[in-house]
């Protein structure tokens, strides 16, 4: 190893980075010799940061900056917490188990435990001191001042939301108090508390926005994917809740500054999904022989991303992302829910040759179509791939056999969710 002295100061793309987060950090030798072979690599030979900045700028790679940058952000801000809100949920959970496994920052999770909020998903970093979870609703002013004011985190990173596009249609006031309300309220709560930090505070100061492609509407079998700039069409009380929200955030960068980053991300899937969504709801009612409901023709295209890919996207933006830039996220896999649920039926097939109904397609029973259902999404993610470097690690193919044996080797985690078990866990458990 060789310690280099860096600076991160005056990244091309206009990134400024506060002076204090100057640092010494190592970098292994080889990884070194490969991006700047003429550098001393001598153990224990310092370089100037100067020197440093000036022979990568003359060697234009910029991404190697970005990539020292992103690191030792990581390293010099772990003393102050992220807050997360939502992350008992579905991309919270894997979020949060993912954020423990890779960096040192702690972090709190606000979540108000609605039905689609399981504490047990994060049950393996409970005990981990980083750790802090606050039981309560976004919509409370004063819960959101107090976390805020007592936890001083350093950026923000917002899921908590009603998310289920049936149950928006059934019932849309959740959607509005959560989705609208709930995020009106938690940017008014932290465009205080921001208000009142330092000037360099207020500039490493992060407020993400998790947010959907079903803002942008729907789109015909031969319409270009949905980019940044597309514009919002939504059809759902929850895609329409989603884009109001989506405003706010885009209004407060505008308006006061707030350092605010946006996701458009497409459908997931992966472990701990609530299983009324489509992958989940299909693989547990197949293996129990229950009927595969597939609505209308089963057409309609989604594009579909592994969780932790997302989670992995949604960290880069966190780290890297331009302050009042919004980023599309996704895996570049277009499908038919019909395909989906065939491909789920011949995994099944083959892991679990024994349940009631093999062949477990024929389950599949096409029922009446949801109102007002959006045909196709597709998203177009090379601004986040371009300017950020990420890219969907799992195919569809490796994603579902992971989803899948997930599912399978978690009954403990389906019974509970699906007999209300946890329900009464969380009434006992969280009732003060
Ligand atoms: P989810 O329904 O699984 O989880 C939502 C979480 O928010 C739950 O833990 C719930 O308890 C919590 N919550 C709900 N209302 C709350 C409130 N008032 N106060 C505090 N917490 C509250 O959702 P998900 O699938 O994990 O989605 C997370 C975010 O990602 C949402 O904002 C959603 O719009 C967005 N998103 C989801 C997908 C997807 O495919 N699931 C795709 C793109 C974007
Ligand atoms: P879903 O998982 O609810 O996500 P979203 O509505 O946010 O895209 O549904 C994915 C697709 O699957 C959507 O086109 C609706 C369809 N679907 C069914 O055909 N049957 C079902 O039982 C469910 C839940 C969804």
């Amino acid at each position: 190893m060789v310690i280099l002295g860096i600076s991160g100061n005056s990244h091309p793309r206009g990134n400024r980075w506060p002076l204090r987060w100057q640092k010494r950090i190592n970098i292994p030798n080889a990884g070194l010799a490969k991006l700047a072979p003429d550098l001393p690599t001598k153990a224990g030979s310092p370089i100037p940061p100067f020197q440093l900045q000036f022979r990568f700028a003359a060697r234009e790679d910029w991404r190697l900056i970005s990539v020292v940058q992103r690191r030792e952000r990581v390293l010099l801000r772990m003393n102050k917490p992220i807050l997360v809100t939502g992350g008992a949920g579905f991309i919270g959970s894997n979020f949060i188990l993912r954020w423990f496994e890779q960096e040192q920052t702690p972090l709190i999770n606000l979540d108000k435990l609605t039905y689609a909020g399981n504490p047990r998903n994060l049950v393996s970093i409970s005990s981990d001191d980083r750790y802090q979870f606050v039981h309560g609703d976004i919509g409370d002013r004063e819960l959101v001042t107090r976390v805020l004011r007592e936890q001083r985190p350093q950026a923000i990173v917002h899921f908590a939301a009603e998310s289920h596009v049936d149950r928006s249609i059934l019932g849309p006031d959740d959607f509005i108090q959560t989705n609208v309300v709930g995020t009106f309220n938690v940017l008014e709560q932290v465009r205080a508390y921001w208000s009142e930090l330092s000037e360099p505070e207020q500039q490493d100061f992060r407020f993400l926005h998790v947010s959907t492609d079903e803002v942008y509407g729907s789109l015909g079998p031969s319409d270009p994917a949905f980019r940044e700039n597309t514009p919002y069409s939504p059809n759902s009380p929850y895609s329409a809740s989603k884009a109001a929200s989506d405003h706010l955030v885009r209004a407060y960068h505008h308006t006061y500054g707030l350092p605010t980053l946006t996701t458009n991300c497409s459908n997931n899937y992966g472990p701990y999904q609530f299983p009324e969504k489509l992958i989940p709801l299909v693989i547990l009612n197949a293996r129990r022989g229950k009927p595969l409901p597939i609505y209308g023709d089963g057409q309609n295209v989604r594009d579909w991303l592994y969780v932790v890919d997302h989670c992995e996207a949604i960290g880069r933006v966190l780290a890297e992302g331009k302050p009042g830039e919004t980023y599309n996220v996704g895996g570049w896999n277009e499908k038919k829910n019909l395909e989906i649920v065939e491909t789920i039926c011949g995994l099944l097939d083959d892991f679990c040759s024994q349940d009631p109904v093999v062949p477990h397609r024929n389950l599949i029973t096409f029922v009446k179509d949801r109102p007002g259902h959006d045909r196709r999404y597709a998203i177009d993610a090379r601004k986040i791939e371009r300017e950020l470097n990420w890219r969907p690690r799992e195919t569809f193919e490796s994603g579902i056999r992971k989803t899948i044996l997930w599912y399978l080797e978690n009954e403990k985690w389906v019974n509970e969710v699906t007999t209300g078990a946890y329900r009464q866990w969380i009434e006992k458990q969280y009732s003060t």
